[in-house]
């Protein structure tokens, strides 16, 4: 995960198209946050900009509104794990607005980059169906990055179980010797 984020900051064509959000005090609290296991909201953010930058310019789309809106579309600064005013579970549908909202205060937002934000959890937010190819970019690469996230997770666990399997291993030999 780090070695893709420096990757991402080694890039600085796309670094300059958000510049300006991944400097914000504001954009930089959701380093605070986690999003999927282990990964901050900003780090979850700068990903999933960084992939639809690069699909967006391959295929021709706007890519600087598409990279601009993702940096921001979890911009809700709270964390979603836990009950908000005694209600949980409606996370899901309720934060693409809240993003929205924190986003469109600190940035002049054109309609393309409200959609993208504005409608990122479809299909699960089924009644909001995105407008712009590059909002359909980001529903896809969104949750592309999320698998990405837990599969990362899940390798870290996973070789460190192994390393205590022959720590303990290790341990019983000397163990044995002695
Ligand atoms: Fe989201
Ligand atoms: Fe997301």
């Amino acid at each position: 995960m780090q070695d893709l984020i420096n990757k991402i900051y080694e890039d600085t064509y796309f670094i300059d198209i958000v510049s300006d959000i991944i400097k914000n005090k504001t954009v930089l609290q959701m380093k605070n946050y986690r999003q999927h296991y282990e990964t901050t909201c900003f780090d979850h953010c700068l990903v999933a900009s960084y992939y639809c930058y690069k699909y967006c310019k391959k295929h021709n789309l706007d890519y600087i509104s598409c990279a601009r809106a993702a940096m921001l579309h979890d911009l809700f600064l709270y964390d979603w794990r836990k009950r908000i005013n005694g209600r949980k579970g409606l996370h899901a549908f309720t934060h693409p607005k809240t993003a929205y909202e924190n986003a469109n205060k600190l940035f002049i937002l054109n309609d393309k980059e409200k959609d993208i934000i504005l409608k990122h959890m479809w299909p699960i937010n089924i009644f909001e169906m995105p407008k712009y190819r590059e909002s359909f970019v980001l529903t896809i690469i969104d949750k592309r990055c999320a698998i990405s996230e837990a599969i990362y997770q899940m390798r870290k666990q996973y070789s460190q179980k192994r390393a205590f399997r022959f720590l303990y291993i290790f341990l019983s030999f000397l163990i044995l010797k002695i």
